[in-house]
């Protein structure tokens, strides 16, 4: 018997296994083809204060280690989530969501997550400040710690949970983005987002992607978020949720090894919709091949 729970802010999850953002939807659709409660918890869609249509298509490249999109938040913006989305969650999950909240202005961020806050439903809100596909806002704040530190300021001003501040890659120093939110008092990190990529047709000569470029995610960049998670969980002292091209029990088990207390599992989800089931099941035997007792036990155990 192993055990597989963790804790996250004072939130106990039976496994680390999240799906992540922006590739579960607001989760119900999921519920149609497994029991969504076997899961730690899933984070949903990138909201923002008004709804959002996206960008122009195409927004998807395939490549053969994972895929970039350029999505462009499309959501149906705060007041819809909370009126319709979260109802028809209800009904199917019955465990903590962590409400992914995108912004244009720090004063937007505040706002959806202060109704969010509210919300019964939400356990943790995951401030998204690593978009790559919006011209203003998102990534914007997340490339510069002070940036990062007055979004986490806000937000922290006008919320009671757990406020997790989720960083992009596509920096030179990530580490001093991380303990800037940290300073701000933000209650844990998630990290990576999806990293700055690009495709060109041959036959057009055109980038694929309407916005020309996009985030690339998948297994490729698996070794760039396990060293981004060691470098930030050895720099702070506050919870980190991993992720970034993690596609099994054993990804999982080293993002925990690299110092992350769950994991989100993002990319594999749209390649195949049964993965983290899959991956929840497949963990107890992967613990057991290594002698893992606890998963406790191995967060961070790479820097021992
Ligand atoms: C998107 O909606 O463009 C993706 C969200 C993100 O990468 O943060």
């Amino acid at each position: 018997m192993v055990n597989t729970k963790v804790t996250l802010s004072g939130i106990t999850l039976d496994n680390p296994v999240i799906p992540a953002s922006g590739t579960f939807g607001y989760g119900y659709e999921f519920a149609e083809l497994y029991d969504i409660n076997i899961l730690g918890t899933f984070s949903f869609k990138g909201t923002t204060k008004d709804p959002r249509f996206g960008n122009p298509t195409p927004r998807i490249a395939e490549c053969p280690a994972g895929m970039i999109n350029s999505v462009g938040l499309q959501n149906p913006g705060v007041d819809k989530v909370i009126s319709e989305e979260l109802p028809k969650l209800a009904k199917v999950f019955h465990k903590p969501v962590i409400a992914n909240v995108s912004g244009f202005s720090i004063e937007e961020y505040a706002h959806t997550c202060a109704l969010l806050d509210k919300e019964p439903q939400v356990g943790i809100l995951e401030v998204n400040v690593s978009c790559p596909n919006v011209h203003h806002g998102g990534m914007s704040f997340g490339t510069d710690p002070e940036a990062a530190a007055a979004v986490t300021r806000a937000v922290k001003a006008v919320t009671t949970k757990p406020v997790y501040i989720k960083l992009t890659p596509n920096v030179t120093d990530i580490v001093s983005i991380a303990k800037a939110c940290e300073e701000a008092g933000a209650d844990g990190i998630a990290l990576i987002n999806t990293m700055m990529g690009m495709r060109i047709d041959l036959k057009t000569k055109k980038p694929v992607i309407a916005n020309k470029m996009g985030g690339f995610s998948g297994s490729a960049i698996f070794p760039v978020a396990v060293r981004m998670v060691y470098q930030v969980a050895e720099a702070v002292n506050i919870p980190v949720i991993g992720m970034g091209g993690v596609s099994s029990a054993e990804d999982v088990i080293e993002m925990m090894l690299a110092g992350a207390t769950a994991v989100e599992i993002g990319a594999a989800n749209l390649v195949n919709p049964y993965i983290c089931k899959e991956i929840i099941e497949d963990l107890p035997r992967v613990m057991e091949k290594y002698n893992i007792k606890d998963l406790n036990e191995i967060i961070g155990g790479a820097r021992k």
